[in-house]
């Protein structure tokens, strides 16, 4: 019960990632607010989380690339749950592989606008909850290992994921002398509806195989992995931890 009695929003909490890190806050005592586009599986986890014990769920529809949904998510939180501790900003989208040149403007912008503007509205909307709740509270974003180790016909993804990173790190310095920590998280492949987008579309067994095999600990990223490091970064044993970017990789970026 490492998280008990905080209340937290996780972005992109449907499903993958988010919902790993969602289940693993409930599990630990927080209230979680899933905040999603996907209603079917953000209702479906908020049951399933709430028939579990441990902290309560509800799902609240959001598209964070608008700032007016993200602002009524903080907003749902502190009315349902009396404040707002934890933001998650996880949301995100992939990109399949494709040369550089042949990267649409179109396909940059979507990308920008969810995983980079998404992030910025998470950020932007939950300080002043977060400062209402004072020292301690603290903001986590989902970034990726392609920061540390990069791959090629990624590029506007990776791009993306650079400018969440540097995102984390800046504001992290600019709040650190208000006690609120600003990390991020930066994870390897991982076993998520996403991998098919990587894979050019479509998961193939061969392919998840040869990926599974390019990581040291051998094994792709799993959503409780995600949520066991998420949890550590959220809780009070990170006291002292601040503009980190955690990577969540079995080896993958050594
Ligand atoms: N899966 C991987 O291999 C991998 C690797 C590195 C980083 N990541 C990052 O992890 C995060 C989670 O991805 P995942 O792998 O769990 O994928 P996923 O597709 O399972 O989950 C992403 C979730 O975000 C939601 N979402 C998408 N656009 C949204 C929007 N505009 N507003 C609100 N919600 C939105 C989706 O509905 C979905 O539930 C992303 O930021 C992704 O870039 C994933």
């Amino acid at each position: 019960m490492r998280l008990k009695g905080k209340t937290t929003i996780v972005t992109g909490a449907a499903t993958g990632f988010g919902s790993g890190i969602a289940r693993r806050f409930a599990e630990e005592g927080a209230n979680v607010v899933l905040a999603d586009i996907n209603d079917a599986e953000g209702e479906k986890l908020a049951g399933d989380i709430n028939g579990q014990g441990g902290g309560r769920a509800r799902y609240q529809r959001a598209n964070v690339t608008r700032r007016a949904e993200v602002d009524a998510v903080v907003a749902f939180a502190e009315k349902t749950f009396g404040g707002l501790d934890v933001m998650v900003a996880n949301a995100g989208i992939g990109q399949r592989p494709v040369p550089f040149e042949q990267t649409t403007e179109a396909a940059y912008d979507r990308l920008f606008d969810v995983n980079v503007k998404g992030v910025f509205h998470c950020c932007q909307a939950a300080l002043p909850a977060l400062r209402r709740r004072g020292p301690g509270s603290n903001i986590i974003v989902t970034v990726s290992a392609v920061v540390f180790t990069v791959r090629p016909k990624l590029v506007a993804y990776a791009a993306t994921k650079g400018a969440a990173f540097i995102l984390t790190r800046s504001l992290a310095l600019e709040l650190a002398a208000e006690q609120i920590r600003v990390n991020a998280l930066c994870p390897a492949a991982g076993y998520t509806p996403m991998l098919a987008e990587f894979m050019g579309g479509a998961e193939t067994a061969d392919v998840r195989a040869l990926w599974e095999q390019a990581i040291p600990m051998k094994g792709l990223i799993t959503p409780k992995d995600m949520g066991d490091a998420a949890v550590f970064l959220a809780s009070s044993e990170a006291r002292m931890v601040t503009g980190v970017c955690l990577p969540v990789d079995g080896g993958r970026t050594l």
